[in-house]
């Protein structure tokens, strides 16, 4: 069996993030394509959710757009994050927030740190944002501490050094030490570890759920990789064209998955505790400017392929705790 954490939430916690019915939209020349169709969930203080689903099926859509990162996309719904209706906030008070409410660690770390300021400046220059009054050198202090803090061996000396002199997992390090520079209350991780080799993936996702424990945040983490959301996740919702279909803690999700899309997932992904043959998913995912009347899964589905229920009648995501959008999953 893969491992699985338990939920860190404290009993009766709040959710720091509360999102309901989320739309997101990306228009095109004609119309607009539907990249999030209507996703709830809940997020609790010191709780990790990973999304995860295969390439286009709108993971980082509806993280991103949730917390105004994507200027292109039109967003309807409510996003609420420790109390604030995120989706509504003008622009520059959404951008206030980023960084102190929320931080975000993406894949490329070369890409989101400034290639012309060196580490430390840009530490501290997050440090300062938030934290007006601090000086230059207790600002410096700790800026270096929090880079001993994410095990950047000689802290003092990277300090002063620029991205480009920094590795791909020590950059990532660097990001995650902005990233919990100023205590979030959420945290959001996209692929964070997919572009580093194996080893370093081990080390950064500990120092990842380190910081998660270290701050309380909540967090949301996308990947597509099964043995992290494993690692490090309490609860998964798996997402299939734009919407969740399978919401549930990681026991209940990987031992008894309820949709036949988690199913399929499952036995098309590696396991480090299973040599079973690897079933790639048949089909492909459907256009997302043309959503079938019906389940979306319907084509490619073992289960309800050419039922006229699911061809027609779009199933809601019920049941609780365990939630699942499938009309039949009691066959499963
Ligand atoms: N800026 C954009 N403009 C237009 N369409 C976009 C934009 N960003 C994403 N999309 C589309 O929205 C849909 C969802 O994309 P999203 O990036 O959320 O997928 P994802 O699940 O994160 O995939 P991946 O695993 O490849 O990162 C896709 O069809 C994608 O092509
Ligand atoms: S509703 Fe029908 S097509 Fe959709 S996942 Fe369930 S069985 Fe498959
Ligand atoms: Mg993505």
């Amino acid at each position: 069996m893969l491992a699985t954490t338990g939920s860190l939430a404290p009993m009766g916690a709040k959710p720091v993030l509360c999102v309901g019915g989320l739309v997101v939209d990306f228009p095109l020349a004609q119309g607009a394509l539907r990249a999030v169709d209507g996703v709830s969930y809940e997020v609790m203080a010191g709780e990790t959710l990973a999304l995860v689903g295969e390439s286009g099926s709108g993971k980082s859509a509806s993280v991103l757009a949730a917390v105004g990162l994507l200027p292109a996309a039109r967003t309807a719904g409510s996003v609420v994050i420790d109390g604030l209706d995120f989706l509504h906030l003008d622009p520059r008070t959404r951008r206030r927030q980023l960084g102190r409410l929320v931080a975000v660690i993406f894949q490329d770390p070369a890409a989101a740190l400034n290639p012309v300021m060196t580490v430390g400046a840009q530490l501290t220059e997050a440090l300062a944002v938030h934290n007006p009054r601090l000086g230059a050198a207790a600002l410096r202090t700790r800026a270096i501490e929090l880079l001993r803090q994410v095990e950047v061996p000689e802290p003092a000396l990277r300090f002063r050094q620029y991205p480009h002199q920094f590795s791909g997992g020590m950059a990532q390090r660097a990001m995650i030490a902005i990233a919990i520079a100023n205590r979030p209350r959420l945290l959001i991780a996209d692929e964070p570890t997919t572009a580093l080799d194996v080893t370093i993936q081990a080390q950064l996702l500990h120092l990842l759920r380190q910081a998660q424990i270290e701050t309380g945040a909540a967090t949301l983490l996308i990947t597509h990789d099964l043995g992290v959301v494993a690692e490090l996740a309490d609860r998964v919702a798996v997402m299939y064209a734009g919407r969740i279909v399978e919401l549930g803690t990681v026991h209940d999700v990987f031992a008894r998955p309820a949709h036949p899309y988690t199913v399929a997932l499952l036995r098309s992904l590696p396991r480090v505790d299973s040599d079973d043959d690897l079933q790639p998913i048949p089909g492909t995912p459907p256009d997302m400017r043309r959503r079938p009347p019906g389940c979306a899964f319907e084509p490619r589905c073992f289960l309800g392929r050419g039922r006229t229920r699911c061809q027609t009648e779009p199933p809601p995501l019920a049941g609780a705790p365990h939630r699942s959008a499938c009309h039949f999953r009691n066959e499963l």
